[in-house]
């Protein structure tokens, strides 16, 4: 039997209300949506229901103030959520209109979604990303030794087809080194501050984790004995240098490096890009590519610039990698009804 905060993976196209009411519908368009990436799998969203439309509010109770004090990944996971409902809505044959802040960006309401029943929107959200959300997992173990086809790269840049946001990849060896040096020492910076392992490693659950949310740490490959200690010991000790060996790992032998850069630097822009990313991994998926993140260098300014230096190309939002690797067991999700509320 499946434990209960494994459940919203279990999620049955086939159930699909199609006969109720509209609010029915939509309701199990979030089904879908809840299974998004955030980092580090808070789930920082809330969703209210209306007649055609969902609200998005971003959950700020949810955000890391030490390691995440921008709340640039809080929104950029919002961004992800708000891309699987849209795909979501299309392939149930809604055409989804997502208007981002539409009270300004000191709301905490990030998007309004609108779901016109009838029409499609095949040429911005293919249909088949579709059943790539209940498969796509984060890797933050290994990758297999395999390139990924130079054809497939060029289909994630399409991928990102936003004004404002861009792709780049970083495939070389002296550009992977510079990387691995500059996550490497951004952990030193981070991992060196107790508020930062608190803050973080209250997050972090063991392998037998009954928690809604939070990362268990068999997604990290930490045997079962060792993550019962684990979360303890990450708050307690400066862990940067197993930390830094097992991203020196995903970052060398991964296919390729890439880097989202934006124009702009803002909540809107952030939100944006994690839809676009979102796009991209679902992309990635259909292709059993996966991906693994490396937000810390972009979380601290010093060397959130030296990253802008060497893309050139706007604002760095995420650096991640990509590559083959084999499917694993999905992460925690919370139950749908603890995410939504009266439309207030
Ligand atoms: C914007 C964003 C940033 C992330 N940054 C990191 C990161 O720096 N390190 C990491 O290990 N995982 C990172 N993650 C991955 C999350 O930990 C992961 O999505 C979450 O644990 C849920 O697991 P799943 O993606 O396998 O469903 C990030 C995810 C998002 C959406």
């Amino acid at each position: 039997m499946k434990a209960k905060n494994y459940e919203a993976w279990e999620v049955l196209e086939a159930d699909y209300p199609a006969d109720d009411p509209m609010e029915e519908r939509l309701k199990f368009l979030l089904r879908y949506a809840i299974l998004a990436p955030s980092g580090p799998n808070t789930q920082p969203w809330k969703f209210a229901i209306h007649d055609g439309s969902i609200s998005v509010f971003a959950d700020l109770s949810r955000s890391l103030p030490f390691v995440d004090p921008s709340n640039r990944t809080l929104y950029m996971s919002v961004g992800c959520a708000i891309a699987n409902l849209a795909v979501t809505g299309a392939h149930f044959g809604f055409t989804p209109s997502v208007s981002y802040f539409p009270r300004g960006q000191e709301s905490d309401l990030v998007a309004e979604v609108q779901l016109l029943p009838g029409g499609q929107s095949p040429d911005k959200l293919p249909d088949d990303l579709f059943p790539q959300i209940q498969r796509r997992h984060t890797t933050k173990d290994r990758y297999e030794n395999a390139t990924i086809e130079p054809s497939i790269l060029r289909e994630l840049e399409k991928s990102i087809n936003l004004p404002g946001i861009y792709l780049s990849y970083l495939d070389d060896k002296d550009s992977k080194v510079k990387m691995a040096d500059l996550v490497s020492r951004a952990h030193q910076i981070q991992l060196a501050k107790k508020e930062f392992r608190h803050n973080l490693g209250e997050w972090l659950r063991n392998n037998w984790t009954a928690e809604p949310d939070g990362m268990p740490l068999y997604t990290f490959g930490v045997p079962d004995a060792v993550s019962l200690g684990f979360p303890a010991a990450f708050k307690e000790f400066d862990l940067s240098r197993a930390v830094i060996y097992r991203d020196s790992g995903l970052i060398h032998d991964c296919s390729t490096l890439a880097v989202l850069t934006t124009d702009q630097d803002d909540k809107l822009t952030w939100t944006q890009c994690g839809f676009a990313l979102e796009k991209l991994l679902l992309r990635a998926t259909s292709y059993d590519v996966r991906a693994s993140f490396f937000s810390q260098p972009i979380g601290l300014a010093d060397l959130r610039e030296e990253l802008k230096a060497q893309i050139n190309r706007g604002h760095p939002q995420l650096l991640f990698s990509l590559g083959m690797a084999k499917p694993m067991r999905p992460s925690p999700r919370r139950p749908l009804e603890d995410v939504i509320i009266k439309p207030p």
